[in-house]
């Protein structure tokens, strides 16, 4: 029926309850956590928090058209799972905190898998009680954010920022910070190490708002979760938090069409040829197509999944290791599958003959600086 309690609405939001029971407050409405509201009174309390509503529901608030979203995609839009970065200071436990989720998931029903490294990981949760899935990107945080933006591209839908409760906040803390603010990207705080005996998580809570993330038990909308990735101490919550944010982030996507999205890494193979991975991002990627990466033209051969399985398709939000390019494309670079052939080898000759241009004129200015030098 569309009604919300003060609790749901809160989740909903990213925002503290007490924020919401505020606002309720002084609208002469006085509730309780559990309160059921109306969807005129959700709606009225999220315009005071500033958060915009469309017309109707929110699922229409967050179609829209974006770099990846055509507008013929408007009415096939489904949910996808979030794709995750992790970011945070030298060995604050980045890899660590991503191994013990990969595992502690992996583990469970998977007989002898051996995990391949693609480049990303999907993990599989329970959220409000349904299966969903979470998509962690393994690149370092940074050149996940320096590399793929310089092109423009956006892969990440949510940062979590790792702080080692012992260390504190550091230089690549605040890089880490400005690079996902920067991107607009939501951050989920992860205090890390409390298992130690110096761990002291409130003095990094206290550090971290001097950079505009206060945590929610301090009136803020930071989710901040206090883990160990070493005793794999509450990374389900973590996970829920990760998908609790994404919940009100716009991941929609149109797996009824063909695919298009990023390449997240790629390399020569002595036996297998140019290998990439492909982070799916609109539509679905199947073998057999042709696509155009970068520069690169290409027909997908095989695909095969984080582990090591061989796929036939990979839709929204998936990364899969993909088969038959004719040439390394870059990290950054964007895909997109071409059902018209000859189109797909036009577009890829035009690219090329873009960056050998580009190259040139690269090679010519620093000719020219360095005579200007000598001179
Ligand atoms: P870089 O990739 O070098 O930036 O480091 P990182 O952030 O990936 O950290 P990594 O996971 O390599 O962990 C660094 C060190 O911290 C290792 O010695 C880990 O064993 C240790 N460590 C990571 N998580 C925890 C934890 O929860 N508790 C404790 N006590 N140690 C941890
Ligand atoms: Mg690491």
């Amino acid at each position: 029926d569309g009604s919300l309690t003060v609790q749901e609405l809160a989740m909903k939001l990213v925002v503290p309850e007490s924020e919401v029971i505020k606002i309720l407050f002084f609208k002469g409405i006085a509730a309780t956590i559990n309160q059921a509201l109306d969807l005129e009174t959700a709606e009225m309390v999220t315009k005071e928090l500033g958060i915009e509503v469309e017309a109707g529901t929110q699922e229409s608030a967050a179609k829209k058209v974006t770099e990846m979203i055509e507008a013929g995609d408007l009415d096939y839009l489904q949910r996808r799972p979030p794709v995750v970065t992790i970011m945070g200071h030298v060995d604050h436990g980045k890899t660590s905190l991503l191994d013990a989720i990969r595992h502690a998931k992996v583990a469970q029903g998977e007989a002898g898998g051996i995990t391949q490294h693609i480049g990303a990981y999907h993990v599989d949760v329970e959220h409000n009680g349904e299966p969903a899935q979470v998509v962690f990107l393994d690149t370092p945080g940074h050149e996940a954010f320096t590399a793929m933006r310089a092109r423009g591209a956006r892969v990440t839908d949510v940062a979590v920022l790792v702080v080692a409760a012992d260390d504190g906040v550091q230089p690549q803390t605040i890089e880490a910070i400005s690079h996902a603010k920067a991107a607009g990207v939501p951050i989920v705080v992860a205090i890390n190490k409390i298992d130690k005996e110096s761990a002291q998580p409130d003095r990094v809570k206290q550090e971290l708002t001097e950079f505009n993330l206060v945590p929610e038990e301090w009136g803020g909308d930071t989710i901040m979760v206090p883990v160990s990735a070493l005793q794999r101490e509450n990374l389900d919550t973590l996970l829920e938090m990760i998908l609790l944010v994404s919940e009100v982030e716009d991941l929609y996507a149109n797996p009824d069409r063909p695919a298009k999205g990023t390449v997240i890494e790629a390399h020569l193979d002595k036996a297998r040829g140019a290998v990439a991975t492909f982070l799916v991002q609109n539509g679905t990627l199947r073998v057999g197509d042709v696509f155009v990466a970068g520069a690169c033209l290409g027909k997908v051969r095989a695909m095969i999944d984080d582990r090591s399985q061989r796929v036939e398709a990979a839709g929204p939000s998936f990364a899969v290791e993909v088969l038959g390019l004719t040439d390394v494309p870059a990290a950054g670079d964007e895909f997109e599958v071409f059902t018209d052939e000859k189109a797909a080898r036009s577009l890829a000759d035009q690219r090329t003959m873009e960056q050998r241009q580009v190259r040139l004129a690269q090679a010519m200015a620093a000719r020219r600086v360095s005579l200007t030098t000598l001179s």
